[in-house]
């Protein structure tokens, strides 16, 4: 069995004054969550890590805590970068790689996600791969053959001891902030797919114990439809998670 989990994707938004309020407002409407039945994890700007890392340690509080991006290099000369050490010290549990906004507009590639899969894992953090297709690569139905070179990508010589531990997040381009979703079948059709993917790198046991998410406009009310699709097993969440009772209400529709 998989457990269901729902990520956070803060991305730029909210200082470490917000953010704190934020994850408090969540501990209040999560107050009676199973954390063990649905795992939840928040990933903050880099500003907020602290902030958050103190109030999870200091309230007990069951989120787990997730970055959004990492330098592969340990320390050196990289100005603006944080390595994966600095993450660690942090009790940084997820590092979300290779999301369409970091390829598009940051020049990310499919190797450089490979080397960052290597990181995380070798600084004991489980990366959120992220996948998906843009408008006019689904329009010619190549949305196959694009997730299918990101995941074979992203997982090269990656051990299926790790694979099986890594999360996937299929995410449609022209789904992330548009209002668009895809509807809970062609999501999971997706995501079977790049299930069968995993199982060709890997075996049947790999492919069925890692954990894909959809993310692309989730929100309370497209939750519990998506969520309850056989290989949807969570969804990274970005606009939804801004607000504590929207996305405890995401968090509340998985079964
Ligand atoms: P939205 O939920 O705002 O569409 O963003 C999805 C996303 O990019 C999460 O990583």
């Amino acid at each position: 069995m998989r457990k269901p989990l729902i990520a956070g994707n803060w991305k730029m938004y909210k200082t470490h004054l917000e953010a704190m309020r934020l994850v408090q407002g969540l501990a209040h409407e999560l107050a009676e969550h199973d954390f063990d039945a649905v795992e939840v994890v928040v990933c903050p700007p880099f500003t907020s890590l602290r902030t958050i890392q103190t109030l999870i340690d200091s309230d007990r509080y069951s989120f787990g805590l997730g970055a959004q991006n990492v330098h592969v290099e340990k320390e050196g000369a990289f100005t603006g970068e944080i390595s994966a050490p600095m993450l660690k010290a942090l009790d940084v549990d997820y590092v979300i790689l290779g999301h369409s906004e970091r390829r598009e507009l940051f020049g990310e590639t499919d190797e450089g996600v490979n080397a960052k899969v290597k990181v995380c894992w070798a600084n004991d953090m489980t990366p959120i791969v992220c996948c998906g297709e843009t408008e006019a690569e689904r329009e010619t139905a190549q949305t196959e053959t694009k997730v299918e070179r990101q995941i074979r990508g992203a997982f090269k010589n990656v051990t299926p001891e790790l694979a099986r531990k890594t999360v996937v997040a299929y995410e449609p381009i022209w789904a992330i902030g548009s209002g668009k979703t895809a509807t809970p079948q062609d999501a999971q059709t997706t995501i079977a797919f790049i299930r069968g993917v995993l199982e060709d790198e890997y075996d049947t046991g790999v492919a069925q114990e890692m954990r894909i998410l959809y993310g692309g406009s989730v929100k309370s009310g497209n939750a519990a439809s998506l969520m309850s699709q056989p290989d949807i097993d969570g969804g990274l969440v970005g606009g939804a998670s801004l607000e504590a009772a929207e996305l405890a209400a995401i968090v509340k529709a998985v079964k």
